[in-house]
């Protein structure tokens, strides 16, 4: 490092504010700090904003309706259709506008480009496609797709006639397929053959045909044929349609996007909770939309001349949300890549920005940190100069990331908007409007304009600054989930009920607990601290200790199994398993790859165990509730606190031991 350089990074090392750079503040979509106010004197009037940013086939009668909390509804009475919004109203002026860039893995094959008019057709076509299928409205439609071009043609297709889309995470297991087709009774499924991953054309078809094997009902599947002659040369059964000829059998076919109540289902989305099974969150049409468009334009700042890029996957809410349905809203292009940041070589994202002179890139804490690690002179070697605004969502950013994110990737041009919020939420609801509010990093930031956050104790009363709390939203807003999928009682039990009077009919009674710790400081920039559920944060997936643990349980030859989350320096945590083997079976390094593999095999890759650990018992209180907390604590290596109130404390020594000699 030059002498210059180790000026630079000790200024940036102490620095804890960081204004708006100029040149961004010029020429971005929201510039007045008013805005904070009057979204405050207006609300919930303040969200015709967000829903002017829609076309409408009928406008809404009322904004929100809060007469029977916490079930709200958003622009009542309003009719519009999704996949409309994303394409048709952009053919008159966009319509040779580039709306999805799509880049395949290996760099010797051809990108795709969709305009708008491209994306428009096709998606007519597999709509009239699905139809033929025997898909109708409100029918769920599951896709099981990884980064493909086609699974955001699927997604639109479904939205335009109505049918909600399901999409599981291509990284899932069969298994995990299996439960949410059965749990949504969905009779239709779009996948692939398969995909690249690091060089290798991975099978999915397989895993996708096991999936089905354990669905309850019969399914029509369409297959999309990602890798041509590098497949795994499976056969389609009697209900398996080849995407290809269906769209090619409905060439040039129109189907009119049918008008939707703004309150009709537009997708669910499968996410971990407490309990062992997935929660199926339901999302809205209009809300949903609406909210997606507007934090795409406030905090993304997307214009339509944009290239956007946000490496998620379109597996994950932040996909659904800032992939395709923002963006595609605003009428930008979307960037889409199959790969992995550090394939061929640790500067393809680099690489990527370069060649398609990339305006905002929308990435994950995990990433940022690998970045970091593997150096500046990855991003060195590119010219990085087309960027505009960097963004981070899905975990707790470090300010050393942050600050490194800023500076060798922003080349302090950029403002970095670190973004909190959940499936649940639709979008984005902690982060700094970039053209207006300094940047803390480590601190999302404050609420957004309209938005009633609150850190609280235990009790609902607001914490001091400074002191660790309960993240708590106080006032509905037009993105939130609506329901659990056919279980509104769990949707009061999981997000209300802790915070809420849940008798009162007074929507000033009702709170929604995203289940998160925080903090707020004499700004009112809230620091999240992370999940105080029993939900990890691996690489900034969201992944339900319970579900690992009843998948370990499955496992011959074991009898109890606790997972816990320890401190992970490139994942943020990572998963930690503790399990008691029934007698006559060995904790040897078979039964260790059996229990990883019945892991890998309930949830997917995602989820496989960092460490198992065999111990002959677990710590548990007088009344057997295992204490997790000492669990974290030997992950951690950390000093262990209280072990007075165990029934059995002589074996938290033992198991301590046992970690440190598996390391
Ligand atoms: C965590 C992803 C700190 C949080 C969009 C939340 C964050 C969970 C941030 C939701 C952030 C997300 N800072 N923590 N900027 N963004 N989280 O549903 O714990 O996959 O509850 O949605 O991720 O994860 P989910």
């Amino acid at each position: 490092m030059s002498e210059e350089e180790g000026q630079l990074e000790a200024r940036l090392e102490e620095q804890e504010e960081f204004e708006p750079p100029e040149g961004f503040v010029s020429q971005a979509n929201v510039t007045d700090e008013g805005i904070y106010d009057e979204f405050e004197e207006n609300w919930p009037d303040c969200w015709t904003a967000a829903a002017d940013l829609l076309d409408w086939d009928e406008e809404y009668d009322q904004v929100l309706d809060d007469s029977n909390p916490p079930f709200y509804e958003w622009f009542t009475g309003g009719k519009l259709n999704v996949s409309d919004n994303c394409l048709d109203r952009h053919l008159e002026e966009r319509g040779d506008e580039v709306a999805i860039e799509w880049i395949g893995e290996p760099t010797d094959e051809d990108n795709r480009t969709f305009t708008y008019e491209e994306l428009h057709r096709e998606v007519n076509e597999f709509a009239a496609a699905l139809r033929d299928l025997g898909v109708e409205e409100d029918d769920v439609v599951t896709m099981y797709m990884p980064m493909v071009p086609e699974l955001p043609v699927a997604m639109l297709a479904c939205a335009r006639i109505g049918a909600p889309h399901s999409v599981v995470f291509a990284g899932f297991s069969a298994e995990a397929l299996a439960t949410r087709m059965n749990s949504a009774d969905s009779e239709f499924l779009v996948t692939c053959d398969g995909y690249y991953r690091r060089g290798d054309a991975l099978d999915h078809f397989e895993k996708a045909n096991e999936g089905l094997d354990g669905v309850d009902h019969d399914a029509t599947t369409v297959v999309v044929d990602r890798l041509g002659d590098e497949g795994h040369g499976h056969d389609l059964a009697e209900n398996q349609h080849d995407y290809a000829e269906l769209v090619a059998d409905n060439e040039g076919a129109e189907i009119d996007p049918v008008e939707r109540d703004a309150e009709d289902m537009l997708f669910l989305m499968y996410t971990s909770g407490t309990t062992g099974k997935p929660k199926g969150v339901k999302h809205t049409t209009a809300g949903y939309l609406a909210w997606t468009a507007w934090t795409s334009q406030a905090v993304l700042d997307i214009k339509p001349d944009d290239t956007y890029w946000c490496s998620a996957d379109i597996g994950w809410i932040t996909g659904h949300s800032y992939i395709v349905y923002g963006p595609l809203a605003l009428g930008t292009t979307s960037v889409m890549y199959e790969g992995t940041p550090d394939h061929p070589e640790r500067d393809r994202l680099w690489e990527i920005v370069e060649e398609y002179e990339v305006d905002q890139l929308y990435t994950a804490p995990t990433a940022i940190r690998a970045f970091m690690k593997w150096g500046k002179q990855f991003p060195e070697e590119h010219d990085l100069s087309s960027l505009r605004l960097l963004g981070t969502v899905g975990e707790p950013i470090n300010p050393r990331a942050w600050k490194w994110y800023y500076q060798h990737i922003g080349n302090e041009e950029c403002p970095v908007v670190d973004t909190w919020w959940q499936t649940e939420t639709g979008g984005m609801m902690v982060t700094t409007l970039p053209g207006v509010k300094q940047m803390k990093p480590g601190s999302a930031g404050p609420p957004l304009p309209g938005l009633d956050v609150r850190i609280v104790d235990t009790e609902g009363e607001e914490v001091e600054p400074g002191r660790a709390g309960y993240l708590t939203v106080n006032k509905p807003w037009p993105g939130m989930l609506r329901t659990l999928y056919q279980n509104d009682e769990r949707f009061v039990e999981e997000y209300w009920a802790e915070y809420s009077d849940v008798d009162s009919d007074d929507p000033d009674d009702w709170v929604y607990f995203p289940e998160d710790g925080a903090k707020i400081d004499e700004d009112g920039y809230i620091t999240v601290l992370g999940r105080v559920d029993d939900v990890l944060n691996v690489s900034g997936h969201r992944l339900g200790t319970m579900e690992i643990e009843s998948a370990i349980v499955g496992v011959e030859g074991v009898a109890e199994a606790a997972v816990v989350g320890g401190d992970h320096e490139m994942k943020g945590e990572a998963v930690y398993a503790y399990v008691i083997l029934e007698d006559g079976f060995d904790g040897d390094e078979e039964m260790r790859s059996r229990i990883v593999e019945g892991v890998e095999d309930a949830i997917g890759p995602i989820a496989r165990p960092e460490a198992v650990v065999f111990t002959p018992e677990l710590p548990k209180t007088r009344s057997g509730k295992i204490m997790r907390r000492l669990l974290e604590q030997i992950a951690n290596d950390e000093e262990l606190g209280d072990t007075t109130t165990l029934r059995n404390p002589e074996i938290v020594k033992d198991i301590q031991q046992k970690a440190r000699s598996d390391d």
